[in-house]
């Protein structure tokens, strides 16, 4: 099985992988943590530079680029390879974040995005999709709390400091894809304190894990 977690900055998804990892292996399954950009030594360096905050005037098609590379190098050598030996392979994010932020926030033409994709990852959808959505305000004010705090790494903050109007970009484009795609998608009320959160997420999953 594979299933993503999508989200704009500040969602909670990276708290909220490690309570369904914890929930999936205590049903005794097989599972890998992995996320995009980042997920393999190559892609490791490509989240460098996507996220530095020195590469913000980096031009949107290079940005582009740069997410399908780690995408190709993270689905060749992580992804598949999991899910051939019959892991369940939990990601954050995936190529619906290349359609959200590059594509409804940054404008780039969605087809160019289709085509990229299936290039690199042919038809590699996940089974589920968890969206955690909640009001960009919110998201941002806690990732900077969580940067302050030192439990976000600061030097990864060039999105963080995109327009508030950007985000909310972004979110519309995932909840349109929600929309498009109510089979695979599942919309969490991120707003929900991280328990609840993490209860909505696992009665979604236990109907597919049993
Ligand atoms: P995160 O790992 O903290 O979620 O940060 C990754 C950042 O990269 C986040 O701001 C979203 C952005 N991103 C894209 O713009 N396009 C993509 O395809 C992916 C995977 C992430």
């Amino acid at each position: 099985m594979f299933i993503t977690f999508e989200g704009i900055e500040g969602s909670g998804k990276t708290t909220q992988i490690r309570h369904v990892l914890e929930f999936l292996k205590q049903r005794g399954m097989d599972c890998i943590v992995t996320r995009e950009p980042g997920g393999t030594v190559t892609g490791q360096k490509i989240r460098a530079i996507l996220l530095d905050p020195d590469s913000r005037g980096m031009d949107p098609s290079t940005e582009l680029l740069l997410y399908v590379a780690d995408r190709a190098e993270h689905v060749r050598k992580i992804v598949k390879p999991a899910l051939s030996a019959g892991k369940t392979v939990l990601c954050d994010r995936y190529y619906d974040a290349t359609i959200a932020y590059q594509g409804y926030a940054r404008g780039l033409d969605m087809d160019l995005l289709s085509k990229l994709h299936r290039l690199i990852i042919n038809d590699l959808k996940p089974d589920k999709t968890i969206l955690l959505d909640l009001p960009p305000e919110t998201g941002l004010s806690r990732a900077w709390k969580q940067i302050a705090e030192g439990k976000r790494a600061g030097f990864e903050t060039r999105f963080e400091n995109e327009a508030l109007a950007f985000h909310e970009k972004v979110r519309k484009g995932y909840l349109e894809l929600a929309h498009l795609e109510p089979g695979r998608f599942v919309v969490i009320d991120a707003m929900k304190d991280e328990e609840q959160v993490r209860q909505d997420i696992i009665k979604v999953l236990s109907l597919r894990a049993s």
